[in-house]
């Protein structure tokens, strides 16, 4: 008998791409914050993956100080509910949609001596952007938020006092867009832009004003 081939196609999220100024990674023109999500679920081995993936980001010291909480509709759906109650109304109503949700903290000290460590939420941060470029790969979607309150987030996980929640945000397969409602829709659709690499991007040291630039002067 022969062998039986099974082949897996992941289909990447082709809406509202990036247009970039110079070639860049597909996974990072194709990650996007939707507000749209189909009803599928995400299994357990891609959550596992993408958090795999947030892991391997780097740290300071190799502190690796980014917790996360998730809440799965399917899974976990009393975590999803409490983490849906810490969004603001604003975020609530569309985010419903969205098969997990998923808290981010980060420990606020190091390990190795106790002392203070500024760099957590960069890294926090480091960790969820690879995160959501590894699920753009996998034709999944994030959406990060800082639009909910967390104090409630603290008290409905009892968060102890050394780590400090820094966002949440939804993972999912993204939907039609034309589910959400008009001013939503509009969002979505709207030519996603950014700045030129001129306006952030200092090579030599911070930009002088024009009248000193020297390659300005008139000859
Ligand atoms: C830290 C952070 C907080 C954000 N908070 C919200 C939010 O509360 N609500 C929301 O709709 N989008 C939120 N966003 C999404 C941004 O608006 C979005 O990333 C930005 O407009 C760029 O769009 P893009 O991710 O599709 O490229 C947040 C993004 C980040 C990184």
């Amino acid at each position: 008998m022969p062998p039986t081939l099974i082949f897996f196609f992941v289909m990447s999220d082709t809406t509202n791409v990036l247009p970039t100024e110079f070639p860049i990674l597909p996974q990072l023109t194709q990650r996007r914050s939707p507000r749209a999500y189909t009803s599928q679920p995400v299994s357990a081995e891609t959550l596992q993956q993408l958090f795999t993936a947030a892991g391997s980001a780097a740290s300071c010291f190799g502190e690796q100080p980014w917790r996360f909480i998730v809440g799965s509709q399917a899974s976990s759906p009393e975590a999803y509910q409490k983490i849906l109650g810490t969004l603001a109304e604003f975020n609530q109503a569309w985010v419903k949609k969205a098969p997990v949700l998923a808290l981010s903290l980060a420990k606020t000290t190091f390990s190795h001596d106790g002392n203070p460590n500024s760099w957590g939420r960069h890294d926090v941060g480091q960790a969820v952007a690879t995160l959501a470029i590894q699920a753009a790969e996998l034709g999944v979607q994030v959406h990060q938020m800082a639009g909910f309150s967390a104090e409630a987030a603290c008290a409905a996980f009892q968060v102890p006092a050394e780590y400090e929640v820094v966002s949440v945000f939804t993972i999912g397969y993204p939907g039609e867009v034309e589910a959400l409602p008009e001013p939503l829709q509009q969002r979505e659709l709207a030519p996603r832009t950014r700045k030129p690499l001129a306006e952030f991007m200092f090579e030599g040291g911070w930009p002088q004003p024009e009248e000193e630039r020297y390659d300005q002067a008139p000859v």
